[in-house]
């Protein structure tokens, strides 16, 4: 590894566990989700990010980040301001969609070319541009962005829409506000939850608290100490992010390449930037 990163334990474990490719033999092989769709191929959360995802064969599904608009609506957005995603600026929340859909996909502070007519999509255009495979099975992963902004209501517009689809079965929810997956339970017990987080200890205490159905802990926050996962209930997915990873035209290099070695410390699912790279 670069001699300028700082070690921690995570990297530690894996010196010492030199022979990790050949452990995993003995694991349950790790299911891949689309980080914000093919973000390392195409600009975060697009139409086309989303598309290129959906046909990679044995791809679980993608990942996808929304706020509300000044008049309500959903889009698929991963920050609350548009400095960074478009040719916009200021709060998401203090647009309206028409005003939104006249700005453009500039990407992640992007030195490659982006498509000239990328939009910010609405959570109802992604349903569209992928439909065929989500009656296939497809899953989305929606994380509701309401732990900087409480978007109240957000909650209630994700459940109405998917049900106008009849997603139920395709969606799972997830946010870093445990809260709002406790509330989304409340709602609907049938819904799937999961609880965003760093650190896979805090993730487990606040989906026993929130009665949420899995932990989307950082991989930087696995434990090394695998005996430790005792706090973990039997069959609870973890599905685990890696926020290390470059995105579409950012010119970072890909540090880490090998993200299946984390199901040796329990991750049962990986959302990656780049998910053709290892299904
Ligand atoms: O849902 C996993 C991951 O997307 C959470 O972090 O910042 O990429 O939304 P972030
Ligand atoms: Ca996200």
């Amino acid at each position: 590894m670069d001699q300028n990163v700082e070690k921690d334990k995570l990297d530690i474990y894996f010196e010492e566990h030199a022979d990790w490719q050949e452990s995993l033999k003995s694991v349950q092989k790790p299911r891949f989700w689309g980080h914000r769709g093919c973000c390392m191929k195409y600009p975060e959360n697009t139409i086309p990010a989303f598309q290129a995802a959906a046909e990679i064969p044995n791809l679980v599904g993608i990942e996808l980040d929304v706020q509300l608009t000044k008049d309500g609506e959903i889009v698929v957005i991963h920050d609350e301001t548009l400095e960074r995603t478009t040719d916009g600026h200021g709060n998401v929340r203090d647009y309206t969609l028409a005003e939104l859909k006249t700005l453009h996909i500039t990407g992640s502070r992007c030195t490659e070319p982006v498509e000239p007519h990328l939009t910010i999509p609405t959570l109802r255009e992604v349903f569209e541009s992928i439909l065929p495979a989500l009656r296939k099975g497809f899953l989305i992963n929606i994380e509701m962005k309401n732990s900087v902004i409480r978007y109240e209501g957000m909650e209630e517009k994700v459940m109405a829409l998917v049900k106008e689809y009849d997603l139920h079965d395709n969606i799972i929810n997830s946010s870093f506000l445990p809260e709002s997956m406790g509330y989304l339970k409340k709602l609907d017990p049938t819904v799937q939850t999961g609880i965003l987080g760093e650190e896979i200890h805090w993730c487990i205490a606040r989906a026993i608290e929130q009665g949420a159905d899995a932990v989307h802990p950082s991989v930087r926050g696995l434990d090394p100490n695998v005996d430790a996962l005792t706090d973990l209930p039997e069959g609870m997915p973890v599905r685990c992010w890696n926020s290390e990873e470059p995105f579409y035209g950012d010119g970072r290099v890909l540090r880490e390449f090998h993200m299946e070695k984390y199901a040796l410390l329990g991750a049962t699912d990986l959302i990656v930037n780049d998910p053709g790279m290892y299904v």
